[in-house]
């Protein structure tokens, strides 16, 4: 069968977080498993768009309200990634350098949808499937079922993945010309609370609904920002498939990102010498357990937290341990990390900004990975770190719950707490620095974390599964 995925990210082009890293993933696990997977996403102003060659397969235009805008659609010409690749071109509109973040990503990411839908309905053979991610194109389930000029497209299935619920796309009621000429018997499909919002019609209309883990699906119907009732309501269309990782981009034997590489049997020479390079650049003491957080800097992650669990940390555990920070987020939570690297010198230090490079050097050369997440619909920084053999730190919410079992249960590979709190996360810390103290039991934590499998090759086959049940 073939399957269109349409997504705002997708790894190596454009990753912003782990939307990026999935869609990137997912695909060639699909067309492994003997499927035809294609994707198209905005063409911003990224690396790989320059360093690659590319053709136009299609030029089209179409109506934003009452603005008329050209598209053209180009194709990555020698299969890098595995699959198909498509990009969505609008001048002005979608050619720029961040993924998001611009006062008019309302009108870009709907445009964005409109050109897919224009462009697949003028294929020949229609995809089979269209499977569309969070809310940046969750209007397309609501396009292709009741916009008139697209009603041709109506039969063909719709999967919508939540990575994320927290962020919706609302829209006011004023903009509701940019959807094309629609059935407005159905505004019902689109409004919550007197907005526009992208998410819930894209629940509403999508076939089949699926979130990143099975927690976070049980999760949402209690606290989902506002969209508890219609989890509830649309329950019976929605299932938890967990994220795998790519495991040929994440392999400790050959990440192309690290100088020492290291295998199971490697492990605690390989992990130490990546560790020394790693406390050289950032001046720590390789002595001391390393524990590293790689992530936005926003609530959601707790990260607001992370200043005074690691002040608290090193204060009333006589500086037994060191931190190392790499993240960007939220202005004042930048600054604080910035800020204690004068007064903790030597036992802490933060990198603040996006650096793929020195996440992989991280997760190979830290000794434990905190994760205090307050909201993880999957997360995949544990189960990279898990494979790097970092022992993750987790609080038990979404996907975290549902990939780490605690060392103080039978088999149980990581730490995991209740509660985003200071006292919580300064706890998990000592029983991590108790578990280093234990070097035999440590090494074979850490060598049971490198043999767990979180490939894809299980989820994708759980995709395989929806998408027949809505092909019979
Ligand atoms: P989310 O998508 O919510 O940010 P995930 O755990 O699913 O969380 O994925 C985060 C991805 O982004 C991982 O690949 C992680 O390594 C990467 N990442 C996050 N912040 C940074 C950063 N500052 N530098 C490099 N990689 C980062
Ligand atoms: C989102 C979630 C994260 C998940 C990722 C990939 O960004 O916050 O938990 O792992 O999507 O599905």
């Amino acid at each position: 069968m073939e399957i269109l995925h349409v997504s705002a990210e997708c790894y190596p082009v454009a990753k912003a977080g782990g939307l990026g890293d999935v869609v990137g993933a997912l695909p060639k696990y699909l067309n492994d498993a003997g499927h035809i997977a294609k994707v198209v996403m905005p063409m911003y102003r990224t690396k790989f768009l320059y360093e690659n060659k590319w053709e136009v397969v299609h030029k089209g235009s179409a109506y934003l309200g009452n603005t008329w805008f050209d598209y053209t659609i180009i194709k990555e010409s020698n299969n890098k990634l595995g699959f198909d690749l498509y990009l969505v071109d609008i001048n002005g509109l979608l050619d720029r350098e961040k993924v998001y973040g611009y006062d008019d990503d309302t009108e870009r990411f709907t445009c964005f949808q409109i050109a897919v839908v224009d462009w697949v309905s003028s294929w020949k053979h229609k995809p089979d499937i269209i499977h569309v991610h969070d809310h940046h194109t969750a209007l397309i389930p609501f396009m292709l079922k009741y916009s008139y000029p697209y009603q041709q497209l109506a039969g063909i299935p719709t999967v919508l993945t939540i990575h994320n619920a927290q962020y919706q796309g609302w829209m006011d009621w004023e903009k509701s010309d940019y959807i094309p000429h629609w059935d407005g018997w159905k505004w019902g499909m689109l409004d919550w609370n007197n907005a526009i919002n992208p998410l819930a019609a894209g629940i509403r209309a999508a076939w089949k609904v699926t979130t990143v883990s099975w927690s976070y699906l049980h999760e949402l119907r209690q606290e989902s920002n506002g969209l508890e009732s219609l989890f509830e309501y649309e329950k019976g269309k929605c299932v938890g498939i967990l994220n795998g990782i790519d495991t040929v981009v994440w392999d400790p034997e050959k990440d192309s990102y690290l100088k020492d590489h290291f295998s199971i049997e490697t492990m605690a020479a390989g992990k130490r010498t990546n560790k020394e390079a790693l406390c050289e650049e950032f001046g720590l003491n390789p002595d001391k357990p390393l524990f590293v957080f790689i992530g936005r800097l926003v609530g959601e992650k707790a990260a607001d937290l992370l200043p005074r669990a690691i002040g608290d940390s090193l204060y009333f555990m006589d500086q037994r341990m060191n931190f190392l920070v790499l993240g960007s987020g939220e202005p004042h939570v930048e600054a604080e990390l910035a800020d204690m690297r004068s007064y903790w010198m030597g036992y802490y230090n933060s990198r603040i900004g996006y650096n793929e490079q020195l996440s992989h050097k991280m997760y190979a050369g830290a000794d434990f990975l905190l994760m205090p997440s307050r909201v993880e619909p999957c997360g995949l920084n544990q189960m990279y770190s898990m494979r790097y053999g970092t022992v993750p730190l987790v609080r038990r919410t979404g996907g975290l719950r549902d990939t780490v079992l605690d060392i103080g249960e039978p088999g149980g590979y990581g730490i995991c707490f209740n509660q985003a709190s200071v006292g919580d996360i300064t706890h998990a810390v000592y029983r991590a620095v108790e578990l280093y103290d234990d070097q035999l039991k440590f090494d074979s934590v850490r060598r049971k974390l490198m043999s767990l499998d979180f490939s894809w090759d299980r989820s994708a086959q759980q995709y395989i599964d929806v998408y027949n049940s809505l092909l019979s």
